[in-house]
């Protein structure tokens, strides 16, 4: 489901209680019609109207994609010896990333995204604590609360306890709180580069540094920034210290399908050294189906989105990558300065690079969302604080004065209105401040099988 500004969107879909498939093939015509017609109510992304989802840097990057994509569109690197090209392909990726993340001999894999390369960082935190920390017997990994919701999933899917700390007031977590939950069971500390929610980078020299003191590992998250900040930081912007060349840093997660501008279903992996990283294999060597071995949690591994982030890497090159930087941030800041000359709106902390969020100390933002959506624009709606959220590329670059005056006229409409009693206003309001998440919870699931279009 991702983040909840589907809710009301998705809600009003018509689909088929049940389908069968059907007796006899339909024309290809019919079907190429048919997938047109059902993506009429799609995310409008091609035309800037949304702030997250799709990264999109023009349709020359589109193109090349399609075309390296489709070459190995029937590719599976599930076995590299079928398909050395595939193998080449993830350990160039690897190597290109290494090398921009201050680590030309890192070790890594390719995964289907984010979240692959987030569960993968933990699988492996969790194994050579087996070995190397045998009295933690209950792990547990300290995050940031900022920190992206995968962690979650993993401490689920892997058994390693999550704790969570508390960010300061300009959302960079606090390392004295982490010091402070460290216990004989920890395994791992994690920082963003950036995190999602505000943008800002967390200290991660200082939570590396600390993980080296303990003798534990520490995994930085540069899933959104990785192919990010290190352009942003060449064009001359600030931005701290986050990648290997920090000591202490043992594994990063960087997504190529952010803003290395790939295909989806590409990210990396990355760790100072081999010996780590096979911690993260899956070896079987007793199936009747052969000897078994996966890096990564896929069976199957579609060779396309290697291939095409393999592609976009070499296309773009660092002149390209710095280009679409420049823009990504120069625009970035031309909204921010849109947004901060509106009174009542503020941008929360120092983002690092073209990620953001802003909030209201006198109006209701989902309100405000609303009343945005109404004019066609797609803003995410965030908690703790309540505020709203937007990445910026290339593709939101002509609309800047757009967005500002339309901000600018919601404000105005909201303002002193009874929206916030309204619409998704309302549900956000009254989600959000439930004591109870346990409760929220169990409303997201009733919400995903509500979706459902299955009768069961
Ligand atoms: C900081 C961060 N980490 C991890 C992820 C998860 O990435 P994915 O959606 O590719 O699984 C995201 C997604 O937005 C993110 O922003």
């Amino acid at each position: 489901m991702g983040k909840i500004w589907a809710l009301e969107s998705a809600r009003t879909l018509q689909y088929a209680a049940s389908m069968q498939i059907p007796a006899k093939g339909m024309g290809r015509e019919t079907l190429m019609s048919a997938l047109d017609a059902a993506r009429a109510r799609d995310a409008n992304w091609r035309d800037g109207k949304t702030f997250s989802l799709v990264y999109y840097a023009g349709d020359d990057v589109l193109e090349l994609l399609h075309d390296a994509f489709m070459k190995f569109f029937s590719e599976n690197a599930l076995n590299p010896m079928a398909f050395p090209s595939l193998k080449k392909f993830e350990s160039d990726v690897v190597s290109m990333a290494g090398n921009l993340l201050s680590h030309p001999s890192v070790a890594g894999s390719m995964t289907s995204g984010g979240t692959e390369s987030i569960l993968m960082a933990v699988k492996t935190a969790r194994d050579w604590a087996r070995e190397h920390r045998p009295h933690a017997t209950a792990p547990e990994m300290v995050l940031p609360i900022t920190v992206h919701p995968a962690f979650e999933k993993a401490a689920h899917y892997f058994g390693v306890k999550a704790v969570h700390v508390p960010a300061g007031a300009d959302y960079r977590v606090d390392v004295d709180a982490m010091k402070a939950a460290i216990t004989d069971q920890t395994i791992l500390l994690v920082g963003s580069a950036p995190a999602y929610p505000q943008g800002v980078v967390d200290p991660i020299t200082d939570i590396a540094r600390l993980a080296a003191d303990r003798g534990l590992l520490c995994h930085v998250d540069a899933c959104v920034g990785g192919f990010m900040l290190p352009w942003v930081r060449k064009l001359g912007y600030p931005v701290p210290d986050f990648d290997f060349a920090v000591p202490g840093v043992t594994s990063m997660s960087a997504d190529v399908h952010k803003y290395g501008f790939a295909a989806k279903g590409a990210s990396v992996v990355l760790y100072r050294s081999r010996e780590l990283r096979r911690y993260q294999y899956v070896t079987y060597a007793d199936w009747p189906g052969g000897l078994y071995g996966s890096p990564t949690a896929a069976g199957t591994r579609p060779g396309g989105p290697m291939a095409a982030a393999w592609a976009v890497l070499q296309y773009l090159g660092e002149e390209g990558y710095l280009r679409i930087a420049k823009q990504s941030m120069e625009t970035a800041h031309a909204v921010m300065a849109g947004i901060r000359s509106i009174p009542e709106l503020h941008v929360l902390g120092e983002p690092t690079m073209s990620i953001f969020a802003f909030g209201s100390s006198e109006l209701d933002v989902y309100a405000l969302a609303d009343a945005m959506d109404k004019k066609g624009w797609s803003v995410d709606r965030q908690q703790k604080p309540p505020s709203l959220h937007m990445m910026i590329t290339p593709a939101h670059a002509r609309h800047v004065e757009a967005i500002t005056e339309d901000l600018r006229g919601c404000v105005a409409e909201v303002r002193g209105s009874s929206a916030a009693n309204e619409g998704s206003a309302a549900m956000y309001g009254m989600l959000g401040s439930l004591p109870d998440r346990s409760q929220v919870e169990a409303f997201i699931g009733q919400f995903m099988d509500s979706l459902d279009t299955t009768t069961a």
